[in-house]
């Protein structure tokens, strides 16, 4: 037993991981002093742990495994089943080197110069709007650009409702009872349209780009030289085109980030202010909360005896405000960054480790440029203003949004 280690009391605390939300690991952590802790999670006995050399443990695959750590309810919601999240070893390499071909410094650049013409074309009608919601135009502006990204053929009329549906897989992931099943029901709907576009292309009756994510999916081949099946090219399809709508989150923090702190207003005009401010963003504002392993075999680490099989939590969002690592980490300071080290397991928004070894992000780069040109889009294309409104989020619902979606008005194109 995990004598020295510390043990959450209680038959089970899943309850109070609903409760606390982004801050159940955190909570324990400073209650305990200790950087993990073993909890009755989803009844099973669960080590949670936090901080920069829990980040390095984690990634080890030799000691760890995602096959079987993900809950089906999370797979049939917000990753689709037969996804690269669940694979492990050669066939983990194999599906990452897929995503990693399409996601190079150079497409990420394409995608920020997309998003910024796709900004710019909403000015004109934002000027005869009473007021825009930031978040609901996000989400929009984002399906528009990654469907021309990709090469998938969008009928305008169906942006409204695709939105809807990619936001739901994203929403479903802390929930439980309604706002899940919406989850499950879009996944199925666009699985079966990702699906249909896939054996579209490979039929030859849907004509897209060489180079462009449709094609390469379409046309990837497994470790046995076989073409996915359409099932899991449309999962993969719709784990490109997922992640880019849901930065809608992110931007809407920046929405919120800008106001809060207008000081830094005038200094976005360099794409490094920028950067820093959008790292400052994917830092301090709660997306990510956690991530789930199995451990491959007993192992100890700090005192602690892991059990082969053994379900292991890493904190995203404590780790990214783990005040050994960031000054003063519940404030909100882009400048932290001219001086970060660039550790691949202190700042992991979006996962840590080597994205080509491990299962970091790899969408990391199309992230950061898609929220420096809306900066470049909000602070230097177009005046607004902010009227009153309840631009709060909270910690417990995950993953969460201010809760106005942050509304601007008096919207005009800068001269
Ligand atoms: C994996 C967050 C944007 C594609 C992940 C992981 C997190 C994450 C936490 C899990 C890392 C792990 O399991 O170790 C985010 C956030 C984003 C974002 C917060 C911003 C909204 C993107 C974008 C793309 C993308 C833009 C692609 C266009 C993926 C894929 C994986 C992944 C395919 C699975 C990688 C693997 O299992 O090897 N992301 N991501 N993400 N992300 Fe992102």
């Amino acid at each position: 037993m995990n004598k020295e280690v510390p043990h959450d009391k209680g038959l089970d605390n899943s309850l109070s991981l609903y409760q606390e939300g982004y801050q159940f690991i955190q909570n324990r952590r400073e209650r305990y002093d200790s950087e993990l802790f073993t909890a009755h999670l989803l009844g099973q006995n669960t080590i949670c742990m936090s901080g920069e050399e829990a980040a390095k443990l984690f990634y080890n695959t030799e000691l760890f495994q995602r096959e079987g750590a993900v809950p089906k309810r999370v797979q049939k919601s917000l990753f689709g089943i037969g996804g690269v999240q669940a694979l492990d070893g050669k066939e983990h390499d194999h599906r990452k080197k897929l995503f990693l071909s399409m996601m190079t410094p150079k497409e990420a650049k394409k995608l920020g110069e997309l998003v910024l013409g796709k900004w710019e074309a909403c000015i004109t009608e934002w000027e005869q709007a009473e007021h825009i919601v930031l978040f609901e135009e996000a989400r929009k502006v984002l399906l528009r650009t990654a469907c021309e990204w990709a090469g998938v053929p969008l009928n305008e009329k169906d942006i409204a409702e695709k939105a809807d549906d990619f936001t739901a897989l994203v929403d479903a992931f802390g929930a439980i009872g309604p706002r899940h099943w919406k989850g499950r029901r879009a996944r199925t709907k666009l699985d079966e349209w990702a699906g249909s576009l896939i054996e579209g292309v490979r039929e030859g009756k849907l004509e897209v780009k060489e180079g462009t994510p449709l094609y390469t999916i379409a046309f990837h081949y497994d470790l046995e030289g076989k073409l996915l099946d359409t099932h899991t090219a449309a999962v993969e399809l719709n784990n490109v085109l997922r992640p880019i709508i849901a930065i809608a989150v992110f931007i809407t923090f920046e929405g919120l980030a800008l106001y809060e702190h207008p000081q830094y207003r005038t200094h976005l005009t360099t794409d490094l202010e920028r950067e820093i401010f959008a790292q400052e963003v994917r830092r301090y504002y709660p997306f990510g909360p956690f991530l789930g392993a199995k451990a491959r075999k007993d192992f100890r680490w700090r005192e602690c005896d892991f059990k082969e099989g053994q379900l292991v939590i890493l904190d995203l969002y404590g780790t990214n405000h783990d005040a050994d690592i960031w000054e003063t980490p519940d404030q909100f300071q882009p400048e932290r960054f001219r001086k970060w080290n660039g550790s691949l397991y202190n700042f992991i928004p979006q996962g840590g480790g080597d994205a080509a070894t491990g299962h970091r992000c790899p969408g990391e780069g199309i992230t950061i440029e898609i929220m420096k040109a809306t900066l470049d889009f909000l602070a230097n294309k177009i005046d607004y203003e902010v009227p009153e409104q309840d631009m709060s989020f909270s910690l417990v619902k995950m993953p969460t949004l201010p809760a106005s979606g942050f509304i601007m008005d008096h919207i005009h194109r800068k001269v």
